[in-house]
């Protein structure tokens, strides 16, 4: 995956398969700490502790079970290249959360591409789920909220091609205010 949306399309996939009805994508840009932290939460129907041992391996393989996907160690991987820390906790009928520290300056540390972008094509795919999106950096937030989006709307869809267009500019106005890095 060659920037840090692409994950993120990658990682909330799993949530809506997972039957997730909240979906919290949260990016902190921490100079101070050289962190650049993407977490991605769900309340999806989470993971037995079992799979959840094995979901960051991508050689674990047993008899029984079949082949895992390659999602999350491919994050994994791409957070820990920069010195970075990866972590997972989910628990069964209540959730899941995906946490991923780059280190922020390493020259390996993905730009973050096509954000903007990646929140209305979910948006637009899964008009059902309250997507939260907050993305911090030292001067300041930017939050995007599907459910308040949807009470400005006064009844008109938020999948219409002029509201997701409108929307896409909203979010890259909005994050260029707070000048994120890319
Ligand atoms: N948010 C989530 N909620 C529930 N289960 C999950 C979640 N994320 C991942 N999983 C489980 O972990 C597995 C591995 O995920 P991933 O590495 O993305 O590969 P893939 O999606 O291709 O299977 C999934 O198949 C699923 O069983
Ligand atoms: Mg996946």
């Amino acid at each position: 995956m060659k920037d840090i949306s692409m994950h993120i399309m990658d990682i909330a996939q799993n949530s809506i398969t997972a039957g997730a009805g909240l979906l919290e994508i949260i990016i902190n840009e921490d100079i101070d700490n050289d962190a650049y932290t993407v977490i991605i939460k769900d309340n999806g129907k989470g993971m037995p502790e079992e799979l959840l041992k094995k979901v960051t391996d991508p050689f674990t393989t047993t008899r029984t079970t079949r082949r895992i996907g390659l999602g999350l160690p491919l994050l994994k991987q791409n957070v820990e290249r920069t010195g970075g820390t990866f972590s997972i906790e989910s628990k069964e009928g209540a959730g899941t959360t995906v946490e991923a520290s780059f280190v922020m300056m390493h020259p390996d540390r993905l730009p973050i591409g096509d954000i903007a972008g990646t929140i209305v094509l979910l948006t637009s795919a899964n008009p059902e789920l309250t997507i939260i999106y907050r993305h911090s950096t030292n001067t300041g937030d930017y939050e995007y909220n599907t459910t308040e989006i949807n009470s400005t709307l006064d009844g008109i869809s938020i999948t219409e091609p002029s509201v997701i267009r409108f929307l896409k500019e909203v979010i890259d106005e909005n994050l260029q205010s707070i000048g994120i890095s890319r």
